[in-house]
């Protein structure tokens, strides 16, 4: 498995590649901060260089982009400046950029894969069947919509719903991470591989990521079933169960401390 620093020299370095420069740290040692260069012609113009910083969060390293548009402070101004992204081919063949909906303040974070024809063409995640199904869920642990916020890893749909690629994730992870920062979740529900293993830099399986609080930057984080999993495998239904209500035993202890 990939260590943590295999994974940000492999950032760094497509970061280097497509915008021209990244800066990242160490947190065990925070004077190891590092300036990657690239040849000034490779800057494109939206790239302000003096811009680059490192989060440091508990133990974990976050390189952030050098890029102006991560200097929002609220969801609808970064929506506003990221919405016509091209940093990967999807820029170019979306309908819509599927930014995320719900509360900007929701204690509760649901991160699924990319968003597919039905999402693509409204421009809001999970609104498909995969999507109905996703609010039964949350219904049946008394949860609307619109008290927690859900988004993607990919914000742009893959052509006839493929996988997304480790290209397209690697560009599109840092808007994620603005979106986590903003909102400031409590908790993270990964539905399905695909998110958790982005949000977890994991490669284990379903059963062995699933009923236990992994920590994602600091948050508590639950993996379970994809809904679109669900309606192909309607017998997984009782195990998303068990898995949302754990989600709803821990969020109800946060809400009464
Ligand atoms: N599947 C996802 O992962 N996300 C959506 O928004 C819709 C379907």
């Amino acid at each position: 498995m990939p260590t943590i620093a295999d994974e940000l020299k492999r950032y760094v370095q497509q970061q280097v590649q497509m915008h021209g420069r990244v800066v990242y740290a160490d947190a065990v040692d925070p004077a190891s901060i590092i300036v990657a260069d690239a040849e000034e012609s490779a800057l494109p113009d939206m790239v302000h260089p003096e811009a680059v910083h490192a989060d440091v969060i508990g133990d974990s390293i976050r390189p952030v982009v050098n890029e102006e548009m991560m200097t929002a402070t609220t969801l609808d101004a970064f929506h506003a400046q990221i919405n016509t992204c091209m940093k990967c081919p999807l820029g170019g063949t979306r309908t819509n950029f599927v930014f995320g909906s719900g509360n900007p303040d929701a204690d509760i974070m649901v991160i699924g894969e990319a968003p597919g024809a039905d999402e693509d063409a409204q421009g809001l995640p999970f609104v498909g069947r995969a999507g109905q199904l996703l609010t039964k869920i949350l219904e049946s642990i008394e949860l609307q919509r619109d008290d927690v916020y859900i988004c993607n890893i990919l914000k742009c749909r893959p052509p006839n719903n493929r996988k997304p690629l480790a290209g397209e994730t690697d560009s599109c992870e840092p808007y994620l991470w603005k979106q986590i920062e903003l909102i400031k979740p409590k908790f993270i529900l990964a539905l399905g591989l695909t998110a958790a293993h982005t949000l977890l830099k994991s490669s284990e399986t379903m059963s062995a990521l699933r009923g236990t609080i992994h920590d994602y930057q600091g948050i508590k984080t639950l993996v379970t079933y994809h809904p679109a999993a669900l309606l192909r495998n309607p017998e997984w239904k009782k195990l998303v169960w068990e898995d949302v209500k754990f989600l709803r035993s821990l969020y109800l202890e946060v809400k009464s401390s």
